[in-house]
């Protein structure tokens, strides 16, 4: 397949628009969520990798692409000290700047990415990790170009909730998907970097959890008519307890790493 062909696979009907206004309003449902989640971030593939491969050394210049609200560069601090964090939404950055507070030597940069970085081999390590800032084969080319040694994105690949499945299997058909099963995007990532001459590693992890929401968080998620409304809420209702729904999680995320020196 040519690459142009794997590009179709990066774009996505969620990431058109106003990118600045969509994620300014998102910021806070988004800090809230990934602050209040339970998972050991240290523990996440990104950074055993880091830990295993010795992939940072103290004097690393680490470049995250689309930095939210800096919950990577936080952990990415612990190994170097030259961070840099760039992202089209001011309202992530100043979540960003209050995590980040106590961290010195770290440059913020508020804009779209591809206008702020273009000094060839300027970074270490350029990561990205789950943004629509990298939805072209011109933006991996440009991660290459800016990286003197790794670049490495993380992705959302899968994800199950059971509470879906039983609605799925009540309805007898598949339901949307949810925005995290986006397998093709990293095989579409896999594709251009090699296709770009260098010898990307793909690796997953999977995280299990259990999450409780409500009858209309359930029904927010879900495209039906309002005859399979009407079924899912019955449904939905005959599984709360306080006023919630109990659910079972399993997602999985890809790790994609390459060496820019490796070619
Ligand atoms: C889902 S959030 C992920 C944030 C962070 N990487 C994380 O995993 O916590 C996606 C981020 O990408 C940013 N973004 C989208 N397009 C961008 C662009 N062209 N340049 C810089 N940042 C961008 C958004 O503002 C948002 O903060």
């Amino acid at each position: 397949m040519e690459i142009k062909e794997f590009e179709k696979m990066l774009a996505s009907d969620r990431h058109q628009g106003n990118m600045e206004q969509i994620w300014d309003e998102k910021s806070s449902w988004f800090f809230h969520r990934t602050e209040k989640s339970k998972e050991k971030f240290e523990n996440r593939l990104v950074f055993r990798l880091i830990r295993d491969r010795v992939l940072l050394q103290e004097n690393s210049h680490i470049l995250d692409i689309g930095c939210g609200t800096g919950r990577h560069l936080l952990e990415f601090s612990k190994y170097s000290s030259h961070l840099t964090g760039t992202d089209i939404s001011s309202k992530m950055l100043t979540y960003a700047k209050e995590k980040l507070e106590k961290v010195s030597n770290l440059h913020l940069l508020h804009g779209n990415w591809m206008e702020l970085f273009s000094k060839e081999n300027e970074y270490d390590f350029v990561f990205a990790s789950m943004t629509p800032a990298i939805s072209l084969v011109e933006h991996i080319e440009r991660m290459c170009f800016i990286s003197r040694k790794y670049c490495m994105m993380e992705r959302f690949v899968s994800h199950v909730d059971s509470v879906r499945e039983e609605i799925q299997a009540m309805l007898g058909r598949a339901l949307n998907r949810l925005h995290q099963n986006e397998k093709e995007y990293s095989y579409a990532v896999w594709n251009i970097v090699w296709n770009l001459g260098y010898f990307p590693e793909i690796l997953y992890e999977t995280e299990e959890y259990e999450e409780e929401k409500t009858v209309e968080e359930y029904l927010e998620q879900i495209e039906c008519t309002k005859e399979e409304e009407k079924k899912i809420r019955e449904f939905l209702k005959s599984r709360e307890k306080n006023g919630k729904i109990s659910s079972f999680h399993k997602i999985r995320r890809a790790v994609i790493l390459w060496d820019i020196q490796e070619r």
